[in-house]
């Protein structure tokens, strides 16, 4: 049998149970821990925070829900993120264990120690202060993949000035918007970034688009590509200066629980990009607890690798905060996954024996498409468990993971989880939980979800509805920066202050297992990374030739949505190839290269209601290839014919 007919026959197999010799030697393998957590979730969780963190004073409550939604957990704590990621292994005897094993794109290598980390985030804990921040100030971090990246973070955490880490994807342009709102006083950045062999200059970029922000008293540059970079006096310093004549010694500065631990935009349904924030105590039980028991970590013997950006919350939770609380030794790579060849993170498994890879579905459909004969050239033998985040995982690629990576031998973690709800919520425990490919399965011991329909929010047994958590869980986000309301309006106004709202719809089986569908508000998931339909719109009428513009998701094999735009040019203006990448660069220069649409329909006119508001679920439609909905409402219902027309058009030209 042929790989293709294997995985054909493996659909079949609806159920996957834990491997006996997984569940073996699980930290958690007895299903009882769900009752336990369930019994008193608040007990629970307190429990958990005072077993898994180091605390300069331990809280002497868990939740204090009395101003709801605006919950806090562990309020009397006191606590240090970067001396529970760094001081207590150190002090245990552990800093010679790698934190890191870094590889450059060049195939340079750099092993991190917990030791090399607990020296340079005192440093540079304290050359920040030279600069002038102290606690409370926000410190904006715009890095590529390497190791100084997490200095940054670690060090601000250290003196408890919140950091703002905006993905090296994104353009200058919407650093400066997150730095703007954000009020950020210092950002750290780096002289060029490399990526598949080519150095792009990133200063330079920065300097144009941040030169005049106010509230920006200090740059400090990382020099990793070694590229001439224009300095400013009194404002730009560089990073390996400030770090050598800073004081060695930085003693970590407890912090109250509730202390802002870290700020990070991500797109909702307006232009406007929302930032999250997280706080100490609760985020650090959250993701400390979730990385050990969701990736079964054994410290000692695990090699981990977490295959996302640290510019995303998955690369705060589950490559930083996550993995160093619980002294695990991770792969850091600075690269794409198909430089300097396509099989580089098989290449990566190989030589560091990684034994737990977490990855997004769109890179696994991507290595679909190489084949498999590229991952068969390596030994991944190490390999005892698989996870997946960022979008719903469809089964063919569940199996072909499981098959080609796991060799049926791992266990597959598909997680669940949100920039908001700071840490994973619905997940397979992998020595407990039989799976299912495609259902993310259950909640986390002490997290409840429920699907509720959508007018009175009443629970749903079994079929589709909208995903709610009904609890609050310690590493939620405590609120939009300084949108108090928009917080509230946007989470908990459907349905009252008591219950999350995800913003996912979902279904539930007979078994009860969660089945994510995909998002209900006008966000695109392109490979895992969330865009606002809104703000790529807003990108696109920048362009001089565009009048008008609207934006969709659109299913895609290779990224799960891809941005699809339908543009109305301004009057006199043909439509042209150049004009086709013109908008795209617009887009790449707005928000960054990743935003970009794969594919732009010119629209005469786009579908409006009465009150001029555009319909974007006709849209969807028409781009998926689907009956039209409800067009009853429409302005003008020729403009559906047209664009119909249009499509079919675009069909014969392909
Ligand atoms: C949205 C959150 C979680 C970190 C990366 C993305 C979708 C995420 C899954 C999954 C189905 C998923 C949801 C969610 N999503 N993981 N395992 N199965 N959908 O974080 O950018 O905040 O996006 O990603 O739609 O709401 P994010």
């Amino acid at each position: 049998m042929g790989l293709e007919q294997e995985i054909e026959a493996l659909l079949e197999v609806e159920r996957f149970e834990p491997p006996q010799a997984f569940r073996e030697k699980a930290l958690w393998s007895d299903p009882s821990i769900y009752e336990e957590a369930a019994a008193d979730p608040e007990a629970w969780w307190t429990a958990q925070a005072k077993e898994l963190l180091d605390w300069e004073t331990e809280p002497s409550q868990g939740l204090d829900d009395s101003n709801p939604p605006f919950y806090k957990w562990f309020e009397d704590g006191r606590l240090n993120a970067s001396a529970n990621c760094l001081d207590r292994h150190v002090e245990a005897g552990n800093g010679e264990r790698v934190a890191y094993h870094w590889r450059g794109e060049e195939g340079e290598e750099r092993d991190v120690t917990y030791a090399d980390l607990h020296r340079d985030v005192q440093r540079f804990a304290n050359a920040l202060r030279d600069q002038g921040v102290e606690k409370g100030d926000v410190v904006g971090i715009y890095l590529p993949m390497i190791p100084e990246v997490v200095v940054a973070m670690l060090a601000c955490a250290r003196i408890g000035a919140p950091h703002n880490v905006v993905f090296g994807g994104f353009s200058a342009e919407s650093v400066r918007e997150r730095m703007e709102f954000s009020e950020a006083k210092a950002l750290v950045t780096v002289d060029g970034a490399r990526r598949k062999g080519k150095t792009a200059p990133i200063k330079p970029a920065v300097d144009e688009h941040l030169g005049d922000l106010g509230s920006l008293e200090t740059i400090v540059v990382v020099r990793h590509t070694g590229i001439d970079c224009p300095m400013t006096d009194g404002r730009d310093v560089f990073y390996d200066e400030i770090l050598a004549a800073a004081d060695p010694e930085c003693p970590a500065e407890p912090m109250e629980a509730e202390h802002p631990l870290f700020i990070l935009y991500t797109s909702g349904s307006t232009a406007k990009p929302k930032g999250i924030l997280h706080t100490t105590g609760g985020y650090l039980t959250g993701v400390t607890a979730t990385h050990r028991y969701v990736f079964d970590l054994k410290p000692e013997s695990d090699v981990y690798w977490c295959a996302a950006d640290v510019g995303w919350v998955t690369g705060h939770s589950y490559i930083v905060y996550g993995p160093l609380a619980n002294g695990a030794t991770s792969v850091m790579w600075e690269g794409a996954p198909d430089y300097p060849h396509q099989g580089i993170w098989w290449e990566l498994i190989e030589r560091y024996k990684a034994t737990i890879l977490y990855a997004a579905p769109t890179a696994i459909r991507t290595f679909i498409k190489w084949g498999a004969e590229i991952p068969a050239k390596f030994d991944l033998s190490s390999l005892r468990l698989l996870g997946s985040v960022g979008e719903p995982i469809n089964p063919k690629a569940w199996l072909w993971y499981h098959k080609v990576i796991g060799a049926e031998r791992c266990p597959i973690v598909d997680t669940w989880w949100q920039t908001e709800t700071g840490a994973i919520m619905i997940t397979p425990l992998p020595g407990i939980t039989t799976t299912k490919p495609g259902s993310a399965t259950t909640p986390f011991p002490g997290v409840e979800a429920e699907v509720v329909d959508e007018s009175e929010g009443e629970p749903i047994d079994e079929g589709q509805g909208l995903l709610v958590l009904e609890r609050p869980w310690p590493s939620m986000l405590r609120g939009l920066f300084k949108e108090d309301e928009r917080f509230v309006e946007t989470y908990f106004s459907r349905f009252g202050s008591e219950r999350y709202l995800v913003g996912d719809a979902a279904r539930r089986d007979g078994d009860g297992y969660y089945w994510v569908i995909g998002r209900i508000d006008d966000v695109a998931n392109v490979s895992g990374h969330r865009l606002s339909t809104a703000e790529v719109e807003s990108a696109i009428v920048a362009h001089p030739a565009v009048a008008e513009a609207a934006v969709i998701g659109q299913s895609d094999e290779d990224t799960g949505q891809a941005i699809c735009a339908f543009v109305t040019l301004r009057g006199g203006t043909e439509p042209s190839d150049e004009l086709v990448e013109g908008i795209r660069a617009e887009v790449a220069k707005r928000i960054g290269k990743f935003a970009r649409p794969k594919r732009i329909v010119w629209a005469d006119d786009l579908p409006k209601t009465r009150s001029g508001k555009i319909m974007r679920r006709l849209l969807r439609d028409i781009a998926e290839g689907r009956a039209l909905g409800d067009v009853t409402t429409l302005r003008d219902p020729d403009v559906m014919a047209e664009l119909e027309a249009k499509i079919a058009e675009e069909q014969d030209e392909d």
